[in-house]
């Protein structure tokens, strides 16, 4: 299915030029036509809400789109119409920005095309506002569609308590097929057969995601706000590069701008890769991008364990600590501050800080070379002892996380605790459950819950001690960490009321064949005012 096109020859044109690299008559290669991928909405505002469809003609020409907007589930009650086109130009991804809606009402949705045919009839939810009682939002991140069934997408659009879903990124995953996983689970094939790189290949792997039934029911019955994460462009993005990019893959900036567009044309991302999206008097919830807008490079603590503890001791005195290490950059920083404090002084009693990596620290403990299995590879055992040295000497492993930024990260929850907010943090990336509670300067500031992985695989694949076990290793080596597991996969939920915001961590049972049947959560709550969680 794939054209023959010399890659190198192509890559080394586009870099030469400046246009964005794109390979020609693509634009129909998803096969069949018509309404080839479900109906989804995002960008909420008050009154206002972007909705999306995917519909390729039989000739291949572009199409006008019709979309009507209901306030029942029959479309009976039309309210308002809007229409996109569907084209070449955006792979046959179509977005209608309709506005003058009600605000905070569910309503119905449907596009027709010029012969008739229609789409599937999907549901969603502008931003309430005034005053509002609860609120129950989704988190999800971390859907490598080879390692399994995305359980977690279908247990959450089956549900009738939720309002908004927010995705954290790793949404996809850019890797050559049997990379990460090598085995790819049966019925768990993606397109296209590389790793991809220019803009069609970022839209077909998309497309072979979207073709989901679960990815499809629970864009179809929920708003979305997707925040990408490294994987949408390739892995460990920072602003010049990606540790998965390399210098015969064309030129960075060009891969980038082609994986934004790609993740707009898919999930409506809005220009700026942050935002503030109020909810009544209740809640704002505050995107950020920490990958592709300013992020300095991660800093290569490995070397330093390899160079002993003269290096070690170099790197934890070095760049590691310096004021101008940035993971959002100075202008993100200065928004994120004025936004954070408006939102507290327009009213609103809690601030999700929605955001990709874990903000915690998490330093491993001695016992933790017990953890691993009998059968650990090399890999495995190297990660567990350079993450031992590094803790021995104050230094958290992971340096692609907040860890990897701790002056940034201070001046991020000096901006909280400045504006009195009552944030709540949340993040993705690591695929294992988390929470944590944050002080500065002695004083509670936030409380985070980072959400487990959809399907990719987290520490249980090279720990194979009781997760019981490794939870009390860990709360024991690092400060701040209230709680956590390293084996399961699934998502959580945030309940929102003036009172308190609860956590509910959901796990599947598994991703091994198609089941919502869910394992013993966790919960927290969070009081207002308090800005620390407790175990629930
Ligand atoms: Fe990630």
């Amino acid at each position: 299915m794939r054209p023959a096109i010399d890659r190198r020859a192509f890559l080394t044109a586009t870099a030469a030029g400046l246009i964005l690299p794109v390979r020609p008559a693509l634009a129909r290669l998803w096969p069949g036509s018509g309404f080839t991928h479900g109906v989804a909405s995002g960008d909420p505002a008050a009154g206002a809400i972007t909705l999306w469809t995917r519909y390729a003609s039989v000739t291949g020409a572009a199409a006008t789109l019709k979309v009507e907007v209901a306030e029942d589930a029959g479309l009976t009650r039309i309210i308002a119409r809007g229409e996109a086109v569907a084209g070449a130009e955006t792979w046959g991804t179509a977005q209608a920005r309709i506005t003058g809606l009600p605000d905070g009402r569910w309503l119905w949705y449907r596009f027709t095309a010029p012969d008739g045919s229609q789409s599937t009839i999907g549901r969603t939810r502008t931003l309430p506002s005034g005053k509002l009682d609860q609120m129950k939002i989704a988190v999800l991140s971390c859907s490598n569609r080879p390692f399994g069934h995305f359980n977690a997408y279908a247990h959450a659009a089956a549900r009738d308590d939720i309002d908004l879903v927010i995705h954290l990124g790793d949404y996809i995953y850019e890797y050559q097929p049997r990379v990460y996983p090598e085995v790819v689970m049966p019925g768990r094939e993606i397109l296209p057969a590389d790793e991809i790189i220019m803009i069609d290949d970022y839209r077909q792997r998309y497309a072979s995601y979207r073709a989901d039934p679960a990815l499809q029911a629970i864009h179809a019955r929920f708003p979305m706000i997707a925040i990408w994460d490294d994987h949408e462009f390739a892995n460990d993005t920072w602003k010049g590069g990606a540790q998965n990019h390399q210098d015969n893959e064309g030129v960075w900036n060009l891969r980038r701008d082609a994986a934004v567009k790609a993740h707009r044309e898919w999930l409506m991302s809005p220009e700026r890769p942050y935002q503030r999206y109020d909810f009544g008097n209740l809640l704002s919830v505050m995107t950020l991008d920490t990958r592709m807008t300013a992020r300095d490079k991660q800093l290569d603590l490995n070397a330093a364990l390899r160079g002993g503890p003269d290096a070690i001791k170099a790197f934890a005195g070095g760049e590691w600590q310096s004021p101008t290490r940035t993971i959002l950059g100075s202008e993100q920083e200065a928004w994120f501050a004025s936004e954070i404090a408006a939102s507290v002084k327009s009213g609103q009693r809690w601030q999700l800080v929605a955001q990709q990596v874990v903000m915690g620290d998490i330093f491993t403990p001695k016992q933790a070379v017990e953890w691993l299995g009998p059968d650990a590879d090399a890999r495995a055992k190297a990660y567990v002892q350079g993450g031992l040295m590094a803790a021995q000497a104050g230094i958290p492993g992971a340096q692609d996380m907040w860890s990897g930024y701790p002056q940034a990260r201070r001046r991020l929850l000096k901006a909280m605790a400045d504006a009195g907010a009552n944030p709540i943090v949340i993040a993705g990336d690591s695929h294992n459950a988390w929470a944590f509670n944050h002080r500065l300067d002695n004083k509670p500031v936030a409380a985070e819950f980072g959400v487990q992985s959809v399907t990719s695989p987290g520490y249980e694949q090279s720990l194979k001690a009781d997760p019981a076990v490794i939870r009390g290793g860990l709360l024991q080596s690092s400060p701040g960490l209230a709680w956590c597991d390293t084996s399961r996969r699934g998502y959580l939920t945030l309940t929102f009321t003036p009172a308190e915001t609860r956590c509910d961590f959901v796990f599947m049972e598994t991703i091994q064949t198609v089941s919502t049947a869910t394992s013993i959560g966790q919960a927290a709550v969070v009081k207002h005012g308090k800005r620390q969680m407790t175990l629930a």
